[in-house]
Formats: C-alpha cells, structure tokens, sequence
C-alpha cells in the first residue's frame, strides 16, 4: 500500500472491533526505510500499557475521551510527537480547523487522570478475568482479546503490552441476529452503548449485515458483540453475562 506520496502510516493497535495486533517495530522498519513517518493510534491500549514511542514511532494519537478521562463525560484528543510538529499543530492546525476543548471538559479529564493507572489496571484485570470466562461458554463462537493465549496477536501483544491488554474484547455467540439483541435486554450491569474506557462496562452487538463485516477475520462474521469491560466488581460482570445467557437458554459452565 505504499505509494510514491506516501508521507504517513497511521493505524490502531489493538485495533477497533478486531483487537488485531499490529507490529510497530515491523512497520516503523519498514515506514523509516522508504522515509514515512509512523503515527500510532494507542487508544485502545492506553500509555498505561504501551509506550509507542518505544518503538520508534513518530507520533502518538490518544483520545482522552476514553480510558484517559475514564468517566464516559467529557471528549478530548491527545497528538504527542516532536515540539516543532507540535507547535504546528498548535498554531496553524487548532487556529484554521478548530478542535479546541472546552475548559469544563479539559477540567474533567485532567481530574480523571489522576487515577487513570489505578483504574487502567482494573480495566486490565477485569477483561482478561471475562475473556477467559467467556472462552470457556459452550454457547461462545469466539473470544478475541490479546491477554488469551489463544489469540493469534498474543505473543506481540505481550511484547508490546507491557502491563495488560486492555478493557475491550469482542465474542461472538452460538445463534442468530435476534439472540445477540435478546440476551443485550437482560443484562443489568452492563449497558448497551458504544465507546470505550468508562468505569461502567458497555456492550455493543454488530450484527452479520453490517456494512464493515468483510473487513474482519471469518468468524466475526455471523455477527459479534464488541465489549468494553469497566471497573466494577468482576464476578459482578460475569454473574451479568451468566444470567443473560441462562435467561435466553444457552449453556453456561463455571
Ligand atoms: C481507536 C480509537 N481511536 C479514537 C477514537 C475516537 O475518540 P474520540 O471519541 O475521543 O474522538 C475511537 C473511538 O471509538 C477509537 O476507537
């Protein structure tokens, strides 16, 4: 995909509903070697576990809306990189296309940030708690999230993941269109929204007719739910999944 005008690489990791794993050094090799830069969408991992500029990336893009602020309530951006970029996008970019917080919002994430590594870990230990509750459901297609063993991005997703693997995780179930919707209607614990990096954990179901699904791996595409665990109680999340199963009939194990 690289052309002559190439001037930039920009991509996610874990990546959005996927969870693929990118390999940042192996594409900064490549970027540097035909004189691109590299930007890296660190969103879903969050700094709390991974530094991409460890890597040699160029530049960092974090939203703040998720994990950062933490508390669902306020929007905001983060592009880290060199200062003379910076000043850039500072002083030509902010002034002729905008993009400048509120001061309420900007007031709401730098509180959240406070505690933003103390609940990143929670949000680390919980999904990886469900993950592997889920994979163990007969009623579970799949379960893609980088801290199972059984994810094919595990083993650089360790390398690049130092302290976790995050709160998203996507699974698919063992039914149709109307069960996914069915078993959503039960659940107390989590609600049914998207976006990531609440302290309250979010469901969203992507059904097989959605418009994106030939851009994902085969079985994501009977349809998926994309999960993003929050901070709560974790058997809390898991006795929520349990009885929503139980409620439509499928067979749940301990
Ligand atoms: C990987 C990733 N980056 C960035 C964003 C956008 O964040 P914001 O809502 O702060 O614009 C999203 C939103 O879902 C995302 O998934």
């Amino acid at each position: 995909a690289i052309k002559p005008n190439t001037k930039l690489i920009h991509f996610e990791t874990p990546g959005n509903p996927t969870l693929c794993i990118c390999d940042i050094e192996a594409i900064v090799k490549l970027a540097h070697e035909n004189n691109i830069q590299v930007s890296v969408d660190n969103t879903f991992s969050s700094p709390y576990n991974t530094k991409p500029f460890e890597f040699g990336v160029d530049y960092v893009v974090e939203s703040l809306t998720k994990y950062i602020n933490g508390h669902g309530d306020s929007m905001g951006g983060a592009i880290l990189g060199p200062k003379a970029d910076m000043d850039k996008v500072r002083y030509e970019s902010q002034v002729n296309i905008g993009g400048c917080i509120s001061p309420f919002n900007a007031w709401l994430i730098q509180r959240g940030c406070q505690t933003f590594p103390l609940r990143m870990q929670v949000h680390n230990d919980n999904a990886l708690y469900v993950a592997k509750w889920l994979e163990k459901q007969p009623c579970v297609s799949f379960v893609a999230y980088p801290g199972l063993p059984s994810f094919k991005g595990h083993e650089l997703a360790k390398k690049q993941m130092k302290n976790g693997f995050g709160g998203v995780l996507s699974f698919g179930l063992k039914g149709e269109h109307d069960l996914y919707n069915r078993v959503v209607t039960h659940l107390n614990v989590f609600t049914s929204a998207v976006s990531l990096g609440n302290a309250g954990s979010l469901i969203v179901f992507l059904g097989e007719d959605d418009e994106r699904m030939y851009l994902y791996p085969e079985e994501f595409h009977n349809g998926f739910y994309r999960v993003a665990i929050g901070i709560e109680d974790k058997d809390d999340l898991v006795n929520d999944l349990k009885q929503a199963f139980v409620a439509e009939g499928l067979e749940v194990v301990d």
